[in-house]
């Protein structure tokens, strides 16, 4: 084992995350972090992995806190990063009781923004070479933005940081004003701060292409977690494969893939089967 080569998976404590730590500790040839925003609830998760015979090496991180990226940027700074799992993220139940404006607020500060920062932060100690899967949806996908014009923005190869930040704070301004936004937006915070993911990925793919870092984004299937209270068809442990799988073995880059390990066009159809238990193709 390598002890310079690091992975590092965000939003670890459960869930998706929780089960590439664990999948990762078994294939990966270094150290791999489990990181949590809360420390109690991520140090209870690493004695259970310890408790299979497993090593990951934990650290506080709240992905929405600079404080806290900074600390573990001073912790990791001698080191390489091989692999990056920016899975940390939330979703407002459709029966949530929070304003719609926090709802938007929360959920593009996390999923999107947060993500954006903490990645950005990390990109100097990436190796060559270098993995960053960025954890994403099916509500990722360009096709769930009703506005063609927004679908042209977002899969523009010369969109810019600023320009998709921008963007995205265009739509919490449209909230604010309280617009209409079914025909626009679409009516999730979810899918627009998961395409604005994907749009990262792209954006950030052109940016290292050079660096020889390869960054992809995943859709992992509906993941029985909290996150769908326990509902969902397949476990965390069998869509973290799919997902180790990109962070570990030779790939190409700019890639999004679906759950089932194959790369989708993000801006072709619609490749999901069911939507809301229905079939649809
Ligand atoms: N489950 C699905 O069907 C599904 C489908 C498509 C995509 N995804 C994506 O897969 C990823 C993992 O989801 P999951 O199903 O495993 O959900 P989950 O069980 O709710 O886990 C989410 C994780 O993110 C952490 N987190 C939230 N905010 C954070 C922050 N500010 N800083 C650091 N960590 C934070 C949570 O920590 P706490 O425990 O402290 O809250 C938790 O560890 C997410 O990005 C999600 O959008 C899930």
């Amino acid at each position: 084992m390598n002890k310079n080569r690091i992975a590092i998976v965000t939003g670890a404590n459960k869930g998706l995350g929780y089960a590439v730590v664990k999948s990762l500790c078994k294939k990966f040839r270094g150290i791999v972090y489990l990181t949590s925003r809360d420390e109690k609830r991520g140090i209870e998760a690493c004695k259970g992995l310890e408790k299979l015979g497993l090593k990951p090496v934990y650290h506080q991180l709240d992905i929405t806190n600079e404080t806290s990226i900074e600390k573990f940027r001073n912790h990791i700074q001698d080191k390489q990063i091989e692999v990056i799992i920016n899975n940390a993220g939330i979703l407002f139940q459709k029966d949530a009781p929070e304003p719609q404006l926090f709802q938007v607020e929360q959920t593009v500060l996390v999923n999107f923004f947060s993500l954006i920062n903490f990645c950005e932060a990390m990109l100097p100690y990436i190796t060559y070479d270098g993995k960053i899967v960025n954890i994403s949806s099916s509500s990722g996908h360009l096709c769930r933005i009703p506005s063609e014009d927004l679908r042209k923005k977002f899969s523009s190869e010369n969109l810019t940081l600023k320009e998709l930040k921008s963007l995205i704070n265009g739509y919490v301004e449209a909230v604010k004003r309280n617009e209409d936004l079914k025909e626009v937006w679409g009516e999730s915070p979810y899918v627009v701060s998961k395409v604005g993911v994907n749009a990262y990925t792209f954006l950030l793919q052109r940016n290292l292409f050079s660096k020889g870092v390869k960054v992809n984004c995943i859709h992992p299937g509906y993941v029985i977690s909290d996150m769908t209270r326990g509902s969902g068809n397949v476990t965390p442990e069998d869509a973290a494969e799919v997902v180790v799988k990109l962070a570990l073995e030779p790939q190409d880059t700019g890639l999004y893939i679906w759950s089932n390990g194959k790369p989708v066009p993000w801006d072709g159809p619609d490749p999901r089967q069911y939507i809301d238990g229905k079939q649809i193709n």
